[in-house]
Order: C-alpha cells, then sequence, then structure tokens
C-alpha cells in the first residue's frame, strides 16, 4: 500500500531546465503514484518575474507526455505557487516565510519543509543561512536541503561549502544528489553481489583479474562551456558518478540494508583508494584527452562557446585505480569517461581469472576458453551479461563461448522510476542510503585533487582524440601495460531479445 507524504518543497531554480527536465515530471509520477497527494505543496522560486499561471504553462510543458487525464494535471497544478525571488536579498526570505506558513496551514503540512537547491552552487551557502536566520526552519516537522552537484571544486572549497551548510543543517538534514546512485541499476549491484553465492564467493582478488567502469558519451559540452572549462571531466564525472559506483563495487559487505550501514561501508572504501602523491604516478595510471572535430560541420572542443581556444581542459578521463586492502590488493580498477565518444553507454565489466589450467584445445580451433565476464549494464541497457565458455554442438571438445543476458525489456524500463523520481521519494521518506555523505565527498575529493594537482604542475596538452571513438590511444595504452583490453561487447539487443535469453550461435 502506498502511504502519502506531506511535505512543502521550496524550489530555488525553478525556471531552470534541471527543474524542467526532472523535478516537475518526477513531482508529478510521484503525484500519480500516491506518494503525493492532498499534502503536498510546492513553491517554485528564482530570480525572473513569473506569474503562478505562467508557472503552471511551464510545468505542463514539462510533464505533457505523462499526463492522461487533465483534470488530474489541473488538481496538481494547483499546489504549485510561484515567488519570483533574490537569494542574497535577506527581505525576499520574509515573503517567502509568509507564503510557506499559509501553505502548510493550507494543506496540512505538519511544518515538513523540503529545500531544493537547484541552482549555481556559489548561492548554497548563503540560502542554508538565510533560511535559519529568517526562520524559515520549522521546530514541529523535518526541514531538509537536497543540493544539486558540483559540491565543491576541490576538498577545500567543499569543507568550506560544507562548514556553511552544517551552520544551518546537521548532516542527517543534507541530501547531496549523486543521480546514478538513484540508477535502476547502480542500486542493483548490491543485489548483484550479496545475494548471489556465485559472486559474493568470488568477489575477491583470488578471482578477479580486473575491473572495468565506462561511462561513455555521445553529447558534447553543448551550452555548458564556462562550467565545463573550469572543470572538465575528471570533476564533472569522476569525482562523484565513477567513484561511488566504485565503492559499491569495492565496499565490504554492509550488516544491512540500513543506509548507515551502507554509507560506513562505501567511506571505508573509498579511504581504501590508493592516492597517487607524484606527478610520475599520475601520469602512469592517468591519461586526460580533449576531443577534436571528426568532420567540417562539427566542433572540435576548443572551438565550443565560452570554452577557451586555448583550453587544458580534459573531455576524456581514463584511469587504474588501485584499492589498497586484503580483498583487493593487486586488482586494477580501469575506469574511462568522456564526452564525444562513439556511444552513450554506462557498464561495468567484472572479468574474472583464467582457470588455472586449460584442457582445452587452443591451437587450430575457432575459440577458445575466454575468462568469465560479468556485465552489469547500466544504460541505457539495463540488466547483466555473463560470459560463459560451453562445449560446441557435435563431435570433439571444441570450446564455444556463450552469453547469457538478462536484459530488462522496455515495457520494464519504463515503468521503473526515474533517478531523480526515486531520490525526491527518498528524500521525503527520509532515507539517505542514496545521497553521499559528507564523508565519501571528502574522500572523493582527496583522490581527485592529487590528480588535477599533478595535471596543474605538469602543463602540457591533454591527447586528442576524434569525436566518435573511444578516446585516444593512451587509454589503451594504460591496460596494454597490464596485458589487458578495453572489454568492448558491442552487444545490442535485436528486435525479440532483449529479455532474458542465452546466445548459443
Ligand atoms: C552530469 C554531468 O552529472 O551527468 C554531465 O554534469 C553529464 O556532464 C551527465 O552529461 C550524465 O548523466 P547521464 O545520466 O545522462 O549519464
Amino acid at each position: 500500500m502506498i502511504n502519502e507524504n506531506s511535505a512543502l518543497f521550496t524550489i530555488f531554480g525553478a525556471t531552470g531546465d534541471l527543474a524542467h527536465r526532472k523535478l516537475y515530471p518526477s513531482l508529478f509520477r510521484l503525484y500519480k503514484k500516491g506518494y503525493i497527494n492532498e499534502h503536498f505543496a510546492v513553491i517554485g522560486t528564482a530570480r525572473r518575474e513569473w506569474t503562478n499561471e505562467y508557472f503552471h504553462e511551464v510545468i505542463s510543458d514539462s510533464v505533457k507526455d505523462l499526463v492522461d487525464d487533465p483534470e488530474q494535471l489541473h488538481t496538481f497544478l494547483s499546489h504549485f505557487y510561484y515567488i519570483s525571488h533574490n537569494v542574497k536579498d535577506a527581505e525576499h526570505y520574509v515573503e517567502l516565510k509568509r507564503l510557506s506558513e499559509e501553505l502548510d496551514e493550507k494543506y496540512s503540512l505538519k511544518g515538513n519543509r523540503i529545500f531544493y537547491l537547484a541552482m549555481a552552487p556559489q548561492f548554497f551557502g548563503v540560502i542554508a543561512d538565510m533560511l535559519k536566520d529568517k526562520n524559515l526552519l520549522t521546530e514541529e516537522g523535518f526541514n531538509r536541503l537536497i543540493i544539486e552537484k558540483p559540491f565543491g571544486s576541490d576538498l577545500e572549497s567543499a569543507t568550506k561549502l560544507n562548514e556553511q551548510l552544517r551552520r544551518s543543517f546537521n548532516e542527517d538534514q543534507i541530501y547531496r544528489i549523486d543521480h546514478y546512485l538513484g540508477k535502476e541499476m547502480v542500486q542493483n549491484i548490491s543485489a548483484v553481489r550479496f545475494s548471489n553465492m556465485i559472486f559474493e564467493a568470488l568477489w575477491n582478488n583470488k578471482y578477479i583479474d580486473n575491473i572495468q567502469v565506462t561511462l561513455s558519451e555521445t553529447v558534447g559540452v553543448e551550452d555548458r562551456g564556462d562550467y565545463y572549462d573550469q572543470n572538465g571531466a575528471l570533476r564533472d564525472m569522476v569525482q562523484n558518478h565513477v567513484l561511488q559506483i566504485l565503492a559499491l563495487l569495492v565496499m565490504e559487505p554492509p550488516m544491512s540494508l540500513d543506509g548507515r550501514d551502507i554509507r560506513s561501508e562505501k567511506i571505508k572504501a573509498l579511504r581504501s583508494l590508493r592516492l597517487y602523491t607524484t606527478p610520475e604516478e599520475v601520469r602512469r595510471n592517468f591519461v586526460r584527452g580533449q576531443y577534436t572535430s571528426s568532420n567540417e560541420d562539427e566542433k572540435g572542443y576548443r572551438e565550443e562557446p565560452k570554452v577557451a581556444a586555448d583550453s587544458q581542459t580534459e573531455t576524456f578521463v581514463a584511469g587504474k585505480i588501485h584499492v589498497d586492502n586484503f580483498r583487493w590488493a593487486g586488482v586494477p580498477f580501469y575506469i574511462r569517461t568522456g564526452k564525444k565518444m562513439a556511444q552513450k553507454e554506462t557498464y561495468i565489466h567484472i572479468q574474472f581469472k583464467h582457470v588455472a589450467m586449460n584442457i582445452f584445445p587452443d591451437e587450430g580451433v575457432e575459440e577458445v576458453a575466454e575468462p568469465n565476464i560479468l556485465t552489469i549494464h547500466i544504460s541505457p541497457l539495463e540488466g547483466f551479461s555473463l560470459r560463459l565458455n560451453s562445449k560446441r554442438i557435435g563431435q570433439g571438445t571444441e570450446i564455444k563461448n556463450i552469453r547469457m543476458h538478462q536484459i530488462f525489456d522496455e515495457k520494464t524500463q519504463a515503468n521503473s522510476p526515474e533517478a531523480y523520481e526515486r531520490l525526491l521519494l527518498d528524500s521525503l521518506q527520509g532515507d539517505p542510503t542514496n545521497f553521499t555523505h559528507w564523508e565519501e565527498v571528502e574522500q572523493s575529493w582527496r583522490f581527485i585533487d592529487n590528480i588535477r594537482n599533478a595535471w596543474d604542475e605538469l602543463p602540457c596538452d591533454p591527447y586528442e582524440y576524434e569525436s566518435g571513438t573511444m578516446g585516444p590511444e593512451a587509454s589503451y595504452d594504460l591496460l596494454k601495460e597490464d596485458h589487458f583490453d578495453w572489454i568492448e561487447f558491442n552487444w545490442s539487443p535485436k528486435n525479440g531479445e532483449n529479455h532474458s535469453y542465452t546466445n548459443m550461435e
């Protein structure tokens, strides 16, 4: 049974892209499912002078694909209010407080408040201060602050920001979004690991040869040139999404699925990542690249709007990460992510070791016994594949490599909640499991800062890679040195095959 939750959402940055693309549709889905119903209200604020009516039009537009009953949409919209607001102006918080109290009363919200900061991070601190100073935090209900990334740009700025937020909110009230933690298959990593003996028993350096994590994108920097040129792929993707995925792969089994237990294991996992302390170590283990155009109609990174013409910012990173603990000593974790790559895909490959001795023929045969690989497809495919060896049908003892797939079909995927929907509901229900704890942020920056500092110390251009490829050659060399290769499956479901099946061709 679904229980209705009651809360007032105040969205700072209500006119922005994130609110339009993600937040309003997610709220509408929660509404349709009954997680919010009569006892909720939303105040949208931003600098622009919008009326409530215009605000409603914008929301209608953002949820138009989800509407199956106009009356339902109408009632949903009636819970939304807009006020124009300058976050630095103390006076504006007086009006915000007045409206919050009025809505609290009108919808019986029990003083429950969620403040969503969907705007530039330089305002996070001042908003948190003002919310407290101007008495927008209630005594009787819960007060929760949701913040978007980036959480600082290095350890120092992140610490400062955290200290500022902590003046008004305690750690339990701060929900730091990493939308990858809201993805179905990222949440599934723990289920695969901890509910399957065949994986959990082998999940260590005795049986695993290497682990590869790829988050590739086909888009360039689009209209975010100014933000991106200051940050690059390392800060934009590795510090958060990649390291969060890594923590889930590396962590020890938590005592329970309680958020505190999982987070404390993740913190330990992040603490065990080896820090590269010299530029030489960084050079040996990390590669950065920058895309160039592959044809006249396309822009290379340096031609993108708001990007410096001599920019050294990386749009691609590949790295080899060591995890210094008993379980993982000696197993390399290879990660890569970048813009303008060949495919938009996120997947993890866990490559197991060869059997101790191969008794099958490996000469004069079509296929030889290959190491087992467990692939976790995160997006756009969602599911798992397992590469196994079998005997080729017929006489003889030749090996046939097979793959077993469990891929969610389109209908299942379409019905599965979107990342922001899950995270909004978690915050509403007070479940911090899929948000990043401050200590995770702290450890991640510690790891990233070393790499960043080494790159700044050794200023040299990133390797070029042509857009539409999987990154520069140097990224392949990184693995070749260890006698590995990036595993490219090139597998996509054919019609009618996008579910559970085994490829025995
Ligand atoms: C964001 C980054 O955090 O993640 C973007 O800032 C990136 O640069 C995006 O495009 C990728 O998210 P997804 O869910 O599309 O893989």
